[in-house]
């Protein structure tokens, strides 16, 4: 098992988590988040006054899956996630030593 995390900008979390579910995973957490990469953030007029934006609203998504699984979930994510622009987001993807169901206790791949 591994976990896809994807940072990704806010507009296009429906369309992203449409594409996984047609793909078909098992789950996803999604979460508001804030942060930068390297442009540190930007700055926008706002009400005539400039104002220096250090951490952009951001969406994090994070799928655990089978290892089988992992390629089709990154791809779908960067296809659907992409607009060309600075600011896209990244991913990185991380082994995962155990997991489990807490209803009924099953385990690794049989509790995804
Ligand atoms: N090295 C990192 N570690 C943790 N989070 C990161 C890292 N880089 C980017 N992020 C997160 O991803 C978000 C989007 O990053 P972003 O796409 O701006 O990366 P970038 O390297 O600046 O690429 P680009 O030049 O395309 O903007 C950031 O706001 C931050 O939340
Ligand atoms: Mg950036």
């Amino acid at each position: 098992m591994k976990v896809v995390i994807a940072v990704i900008k806010p507009f296009k979390i429906e369309e992203v988590t449409e594409a996984l579910n047609t793909l078909g995973i098992p789950g996803v957490t999604i979460t508001e988040v804030r942060g930068h990469g390297r442009q540190k953030g930007h700055t926008e007029i706002y009400r005539g006054a400039e104002y220096r934006i250090e951490y952009i609203p951001k969406i994090r998504l994070e799928i655990v899956a089978p290892d089988d699984q992992i390629d089709g979930i990154v791809d779908t994510v960067v296809e659907h996630a992409r607009t060309g622009t600075i600011g896209d987001g990244k991913y990185w993807v991380v082994p995962v030593e155990r997991a489990g169901r807490i209803r009924t206790g099953e385990l690794d791949d049989d509790s995804l």
